[in-house]
Protein backbone atom coordinates (compact mmCIF):
# COMPACT_ATOMS: atom_id res chain seq x y z
CA UNK A 1 0.00 0.00 0.00
CA UNK A 2 1.01 3.70 -1.03
CA UNK A 3 2.02 6.25 2.06
CA UNK A 4 1.20 9.22 -0.44
CA UNK A 5 -1.43 11.02 0.89
CA UNK A 6 -4.68 10.37 -1.23
CA UNK A 7 -7.11 12.77 -2.93
CA UNK A 8 -10.09 12.38 -4.79
CA UNK A 9 -10.72 14.11 -7.81
CA UNK A 10 -14.72 14.09 -8.37
CA UNK A 11 -14.77 14.09 -12.08
CA UNK A 12 -12.96 13.52 -15.00
CA UNK A 13 -9.83 15.98 -15.60
CA UNK A 14 -7.16 16.70 -17.79
CA UNK A 15 -4.73 13.45 -18.16
CA UNK A 16 -1.59 15.51 -18.02
CA UNK A 17 -3.46 17.85 -14.42
CA UNK A 18 -3.84 14.17 -13.36
CA UNK A 19 -0.33 12.65 -13.70
CA UNK A 20 0.93 15.76 -12.42
CA UNK A 21 -0.85 14.97 -9.32
CA UNK A 22 0.00 10.96 -9.35
CA UNK A 23 3.67 12.03 -9.50
CA UNK A 24 2.72 13.35 -5.34
CA UNK A 25 0.19 11.73 -4.31
CA UNK A 26 -2.21 8.39 -4.69
CA UNK A 27 -5.35 9.67 -7.23
CA UNK A 28 -8.75 8.28 -7.48
CA UNK A 29 -10.45 9.93 -10.48
CA UNK A 30 -14.08 9.58 -11.07
CA UNK A 31 -14.69 8.35 -14.88
CA UNK A 32 -18.01 10.46 -14.65
CA UNK A 33 -19.65 13.83 -13.54
CA UNK A 34 -22.43 12.87 -11.09
CA UNK A 35 -24.57 14.68 -8.65
CA UNK A 36 -23.94 13.08 -5.20
CA UNK A 37 -25.96 13.28 -1.66
CA UNK A 38 -24.34 15.16 1.25
CA UNK A 39 -24.50 11.36 2.45
CA UNK A 40 -22.44 9.85 -0.28
CA UNK A 41 -19.93 12.98 -0.22
CA UNK A 42 -18.99 12.60 3.13
CA UNK A 43 -18.34 9.38 2.59
CA UNK A 44 -15.92 9.60 -0.40
CA UNK A 45 -14.15 12.57 1.63
CA UNK A 46 -13.85 10.40 5.17
CA UNK A 47 -11.19 8.50 3.40
CA UNK A 48 -8.97 11.04 1.71
CA UNK A 49 -6.49 13.68 2.60
CA UNK A 50 -7.76 16.32 0.04
CA UNK A 51 -10.29 16.62 -3.16
CA UNK A 52 -10.54 18.19 -6.35
CA UNK A 53 -14.44 19.47 -6.10
CA UNK A 54 -16.54 20.78 -8.83
CA UNK A 55 -19.64 23.55 -8.52
CA UNK A 56 -22.30 21.15 -8.18
CA UNK A 57 -20.87 19.68 -5.19
CA UNK A 58 -22.09 21.42 -1.44
CA UNK A 59 -19.87 21.37 1.13
CA UNK A 60 -21.13 22.23 4.45
CA UNK A 61 -20.89 21.26 8.11
CA UNK A 62 -23.15 18.38 7.28
CA UNK A 63 -20.84 16.67 4.68
CA UNK A 64 -17.22 17.27 7.28
CA UNK A 65 -18.94 16.31 10.24
CA UNK A 66 -16.23 13.36 11.71
CA UNK A 67 -13.93 13.67 9.57
CA UNK A 68 -10.67 14.55 10.84
CA UNK A 69 -8.53 13.47 8.02
CA UNK A 70 -9.53 16.42 4.78
CA UNK A 71 -7.31 19.10 4.66
CA UNK A 72 -7.81 20.53 1.45
CA UNK A 73 -10.79 21.22 -0.89
CA UNK A 74 -9.81 22.67 -4.03
CA UNK A 75 -12.45 24.07 -5.70
CA UNK A 76 -12.96 24.32 -9.61
CA UNK A 77 -14.06 27.78 -9.72
CA UNK A 78 -13.40 30.97 -8.93
CA UNK A 79 -17.08 31.34 -7.02
CA UNK A 80 -17.48 29.17 -4.29
CA UNK A 81 -20.90 29.56 -2.99
CA UNK A 82 -21.59 25.31 -2.66
CA UNK A 83 -18.58 25.90 0.06
CA UNK A 84 -19.56 26.96 3.59
CA UNK A 85 -16.14 28.36 4.50
CA UNK A 86 -17.17 29.20 8.33
CA UNK A 87 -17.80 25.09 8.32
CA UNK A 88 -14.82 24.24 6.66
CA UNK A 89 -12.39 26.73 8.62
CA UNK A 90 -14.54 25.33 11.90
CA UNK A 91 -13.29 21.90 10.69
CA UNK A 92 -9.55 22.34 9.87
CA UNK A 93 -10.06 22.05 5.96
CA UNK A 94 -8.46 24.77 3.49
CA UNK A 95 -10.97 26.14 0.93
CA UNK A 96 -8.97 27.22 -2.24
CA UNK A 97 -10.80 28.60 -5.51
CA UNK A 98 -9.37 29.16 -9.21
CA UNK A 99 -9.45 33.26 -9.27
CA UNK A 100 -7.59 35.52 -12.26
CA UNK A 101 -6.62 32.36 -14.88
CA UNK A 102 -10.19 32.80 -16.10
CA UNK A 103 -11.03 36.40 -16.32
CA UNK A 104 -10.39 37.00 -19.76
CA UNK A 105 -12.52 33.46 -21.26
CA UNK A 106 -15.36 34.81 -18.86
CA UNK A 107 -15.47 38.34 -20.20
CA UNK A 108 -14.93 36.89 -24.43
CA UNK A 109 -17.97 34.84 -23.22
CA UNK A 110 -19.91 37.36 -21.74
CA UNK A 111 -19.56 39.52 -24.66
CA UNK A 112 -20.30 36.18 -27.41
CA UNK A 113 -23.55 36.06 -25.27
CA UNK A 114 -24.56 39.51 -25.30
CA UNK A 115 -24.13 39.78 -28.96
CA UNK A 116 -25.96 36.70 -29.63
CA UNK A 117 -28.62 38.07 -27.81
CA UNK A 118 -28.90 41.37 -28.76
CA UNK A 119 -28.62 40.70 -32.85
CA UNK A 120 -30.81 37.34 -32.23
CA UNK A 121 -28.20 34.48 -33.39
CA UNK A 122 -30.30 31.52 -31.40
CA UNK A 123 -33.47 32.64 -32.93
CA UNK A 124 -32.27 32.80 -36.51
CA UNK A 125 -30.67 29.86 -36.42
CA UNK A 126 -32.86 27.72 -34.85
CA UNK A 127 -35.74 29.21 -37.11
CA UNK A 128 -32.97 28.19 -40.41
CA UNK A 129 -32.02 24.79 -39.71
CA UNK A 130 -35.74 24.53 -39.40
CA UNK A 131 -35.79 24.88 -42.64
CA UNK A 132 -37.90 27.85 -42.48
CA UNK A 133 -35.52 30.35 -44.78
CA UNK A 134 -36.07 28.35 -48.14
CA UNK A 135 -39.47 29.04 -48.97
CA UNK A 136 -40.59 31.97 -46.78
CA UNK A 137 -40.25 35.67 -48.04
CA UNK A 138 -38.45 37.06 -46.06
CA UNK A 139 -38.92 40.87 -45.41
CA UNK A 140 -36.24 43.33 -45.38
CA UNK A 141 -37.42 44.48 -41.64
CA UNK A 142 -37.30 40.90 -40.65
CA UNK A 143 -34.77 39.43 -38.18
CA UNK A 144 -34.28 43.58 -36.19
CA UNK A 145 -31.99 43.01 -33.49
CA UNK A 146 -30.30 45.81 -31.38
CA UNK A 147 -26.78 47.58 -32.08
CA UNK A 148 -24.06 47.10 -29.62
CA UNK A 149 -21.43 49.35 -31.06
CA UNK A 150 -22.03 52.88 -29.86
CA UNK A 151 -24.46 52.20 -26.77
CA UNK A 152 -23.90 52.08 -23.10
CA UNK A 153 -22.71 48.92 -21.39
CA UNK A 154 -23.74 48.47 -17.77
CA UNK A 155 -21.55 46.47 -15.82
CA UNK A 156 -22.82 45.87 -12.31
CA UNK A 157 -20.34 43.90 -10.03
CA UNK A 158 -16.94 45.31 -10.84
CA UNK A 159 -14.19 43.13 -9.85
CA UNK A 160 -11.29 41.41 -12.21
CA UNK A 161 -13.65 39.92 -14.96
CA UNK A 162 -15.73 42.88 -14.92
CA UNK A 163 -12.94 44.75 -15.83
CA UNK A 164 -12.02 42.74 -18.03
CA UNK A 165 -15.99 42.86 -20.18
CA UNK A 166 -15.49 46.69 -19.56
CA UNK A 167 -11.92 47.21 -21.30
CA UNK A 168 -13.56 44.99 -24.34
CA UNK A 169 -16.35 47.66 -24.78
CA UNK A 170 -13.51 50.32 -25.99
CA UNK A 171 -13.18 48.31 -29.51
CA UNK A 172 -16.94 49.23 -29.81
CA UNK A 173 -17.29 52.66 -29.57
CA UNK A 174 -19.13 52.00 -26.00
CA UNK A 175 -19.78 54.52 -22.92
CA UNK A 176 -19.28 52.32 -19.86
CA UNK A 177 -21.38 52.65 -16.49
CA UNK A 178 -20.84 50.42 -13.91
CA UNK A 179 -21.94 50.19 -10.12
CA UNK A 180 -19.88 48.35 -7.20
CA UNK A 181 -20.15 48.71 -3.63
CA UNK A 182 -17.15 50.21 -3.52
CA UNK A 183 -15.70 52.69 -6.62
CA UNK A 184 -12.81 51.32 -7.92
CA UNK A 185 -9.50 53.76 -8.01
CA UNK A 186 -8.74 56.43 -10.27
CA UNK A 187 -6.42 54.39 -12.58
CA UNK A 188 -8.58 51.40 -12.97
CA UNK A 189 -11.80 53.85 -14.16
CA UNK A 190 -9.76 54.90 -16.54
CA UNK A 191 -8.14 51.86 -18.01
CA UNK A 192 -11.55 50.29 -18.40
CA UNK A 193 -12.94 54.08 -19.89
CA UNK A 194 -16.09 53.05 -16.72
CA UNK A 195 -18.06 55.60 -14.89
CA UNK A 196 -19.08 54.59 -11.36
CA UNK A 197 -22.91 55.45 -11.15
CA UNK A 198 -25.97 54.10 -8.41
CA UNK A 199 -27.66 51.43 -9.09
CA UNK A 200 -30.29 52.77 -10.18
CA UNK A 201 -28.90 54.65 -12.79
CA UNK A 202 -27.09 51.67 -14.34
CA UNK A 203 -30.88 50.07 -14.66
CA UNK A 204 -31.99 52.49 -16.42
CA UNK A 205 -29.05 53.79 -18.84
CA UNK A 206 -27.58 50.49 -20.11
CA UNK A 207 -28.30 49.51 -23.12
CA UNK A 208 -26.59 46.25 -22.59
CA UNK A 209 -26.08 44.49 -18.70
CA UNK A 210 -23.76 42.52 -17.78
CA UNK A 211 -23.73 40.62 -14.40
CA UNK A 212 -20.82 39.40 -12.49
CA UNK A 213 -21.39 39.61 -9.10
CA UNK A 214 -20.52 37.13 -6.54
CA UNK A 215 -23.40 34.68 -5.15
CA UNK A 216 -24.19 36.19 -1.81
CA UNK A 217 -27.43 36.13 0.62
CA UNK A 218 -27.73 39.75 -0.10
CA UNK A 219 -27.26 39.16 -3.87
CA UNK A 220 -30.04 36.94 -4.25
CA UNK A 221 -32.49 37.90 -6.67
CA UNK A 222 -30.86 41.44 -6.94
CA UNK A 223 -32.03 41.54 -10.15
CA UNK A 224 -35.83 40.95 -9.62
CA UNK A 225 -39.03 42.23 -11.35
CA UNK A 226 -38.55 46.07 -9.64
CA UNK A 227 -35.17 46.06 -11.02
CA UNK A 228 -36.19 44.86 -14.36
CA UNK A 229 -38.78 47.60 -14.15
CA UNK A 230 -36.26 50.34 -14.80
CA UNK A 231 -34.42 48.63 -17.58
CA UNK A 232 -34.87 49.93 -20.69
CA UNK A 233 -37.41 48.00 -23.30
CA UNK A 234 -35.00 47.48 -25.49
CA UNK A 235 -32.40 46.61 -23.19
CA UNK A 236 -30.49 42.87 -22.93
CA UNK A 237 -29.49 41.44 -19.66
CA UNK A 238 -26.54 38.88 -19.88
CA UNK A 239 -26.05 36.93 -16.33
CA UNK A 240 -22.41 35.01 -16.59
CA UNK A 241 -22.26 34.99 -12.34
CA UNK A 242 -24.78 32.67 -10.46
CA UNK A 243 -27.86 31.57 -11.01
CA UNK A 244 -30.17 32.98 -8.09
CA UNK A 245 -28.83 36.84 -9.05
CA UNK A 246 -31.28 36.84 -11.51
CA UNK A 247 -35.59 36.12 -9.94
CA UNK A 248 -35.51 33.51 -13.47
CA UNK A 249 -39.53 34.14 -13.08
CA UNK A 250 -39.39 37.78 -13.37
CA UNK A 251 -37.12 37.57 -15.77
CA UNK A 252 -39.41 35.01 -18.21
CA UNK A 253 -42.50 37.43 -17.41
CA UNK A 254 -40.28 40.23 -18.44
CA UNK A 255 -39.07 38.83 -21.40
CA UNK A 256 -42.49 37.63 -22.41
CA UNK A 257 -44.34 40.73 -22.26
CA UNK A 258 -41.18 42.70 -23.58
CA UNK A 259 -40.73 44.87 -21.19
CA UNK A 260 -36.73 44.54 -21.81
CA UNK A 261 -35.71 43.38 -25.03
CA UNK A 262 -33.39 40.44 -24.75
CA UNK A 263 -31.25 38.18 -22.45
CA UNK A 264 -28.56 36.11 -22.02
CA UNK A 265 -27.89 33.36 -19.34
CA UNK A 266 -25.04 30.76 -18.37
CA UNK A 267 -26.46 30.22 -14.90
CA UNK A 268 -29.68 29.13 -13.52
CA UNK A 269 -31.46 29.42 -10.77
CA UNK A 270 -31.61 25.10 -9.67
CA UNK A 271 -28.99 24.50 -12.49
CA UNK A 272 -29.10 22.31 -14.38
CA UNK A 273 -33.07 22.90 -14.24
CA UNK A 274 -33.73 25.94 -16.05
CA UNK A 275 -36.83 26.99 -15.58
CA UNK A 276 -39.57 25.95 -18.40
CA UNK A 277 -41.20 29.53 -18.62
CA UNK A 278 -37.24 30.37 -20.28
CA UNK A 279 -36.97 27.08 -22.05
CA UNK A 280 -40.42 28.65 -23.88
CA UNK A 281 -38.68 31.96 -24.75
CA UNK A 282 -37.44 32.95 -28.05
CA UNK A 283 -35.77 36.53 -26.84
CA UNK A 284 -33.45 34.77 -24.69
CA UNK A 285 -30.08 32.78 -25.37
CA UNK A 286 -29.63 29.98 -23.00
CA UNK A 287 -26.17 28.06 -22.38
CA UNK A 288 -25.24 25.60 -19.62
CA UNK A 289 -22.37 27.75 -17.52
CA UNK A 290 -19.49 27.43 -19.69
CA UNK A 291 -18.30 30.92 -19.77
CA UNK A 292 -15.06 29.72 -18.58
CA UNK A 293 -15.26 27.08 -21.13
CA UNK A 294 -12.00 27.16 -23.34
CA UNK A 295 -9.67 25.12 -23.64
CA UNK A 296 -6.50 26.74 -22.22
CA UNK A 297 -8.36 28.07 -19.34
CA UNK A 298 -10.49 24.99 -17.87
CA UNK A 299 -7.11 23.71 -18.15
CA UNK A 300 -5.47 26.62 -16.16
CA UNK A 301 -8.05 26.33 -13.97
CA UNK A 302 -7.23 22.59 -13.20
CA UNK A 303 -3.69 22.82 -12.90
CA UNK A 304 -4.37 26.01 -10.14
CA UNK A 305 -6.60 24.00 -8.53
CA UNK A 306 -4.17 21.15 -8.87
CA UNK A 307 -1.26 23.57 -7.44
CA UNK A 308 -3.45 24.47 -4.34
CA UNK A 309 -4.14 20.91 -3.40
CA UNK A 310 -0.61 19.72 -3.31
CA UNK A 311 0.47 22.56 -1.96
CA UNK A 312 -1.93 22.45 1.04
CA UNK A 313 -0.66 18.85 1.89
CA UNK A 314 3.10 20.32 1.89
CA UNK A 315 3.86 18.60 -2.03
CA UNK A 316 4.44 20.16 -5.35
CA UNK A 317 5.82 23.29 -6.41
CA UNK A 318 4.03 25.42 -3.73
CA UNK A 319 4.65 23.45 -1.11
CA UNK A 320 2.98 25.00 2.09
CA UNK A 321 2.01 27.60 0.16
CA UNK A 322 -1.53 27.18 -1.90
CA UNK A 323 -1.87 29.85 -4.55
CA UNK A 324 -5.20 30.84 -3.94
CA UNK A 325 -6.32 29.94 -0.65
CA UNK A 326 -9.97 31.14 0.87
CA UNK A 327 -9.19 30.35 4.90
CA UNK A 328 -5.45 30.43 4.97
CA UNK A 329 -5.94 30.90 8.10
CA UNK A 330 -6.34 27.18 9.22
CA UNK A 331 -3.06 26.36 8.48
CA UNK A 332 -1.98 28.21 11.33
CA UNK A 333 -4.15 25.14 12.94
CA UNK A 334 -2.45 22.19 11.31
C1 LIG B 1 -17.70 29.49 -12.70
O1 LIG B 1 -18.85 29.75 -12.57
C2 LIG B 1 -16.72 29.78 -11.70
O2 LIG B 1 -17.08 30.22 -10.60
O3 LIG B 1 -15.54 29.56 -11.98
Amino acid sequence: MSDKPKVWVSRPLFADVLDYLARHVEVEVESEESTRTAAQLRQRLAVVDGAILGLSERVGADVLEGNNRLKVIANLGVGFNNLDIDAMTGAGVLATNTPDVLNESVADYAWALMLAAARRVGAAERWLRAGHWAGSAMRFDDWLGVDIHGKTLGVLGMGRIGQAIARRAAGFDMRVLYHNRSRLAADIERDCRANWVEKDTLLSESDHLILVLPFTPANRHAMGAPELARMKPSAVLVNVARGGIVDDVALAAALREKRIGAAALDVFEGEPSVHPDLLALDNVVLSPHIASASEDTRRAMALLAAENLLAALGLGQSAGHPPTPLNPEVMDRW
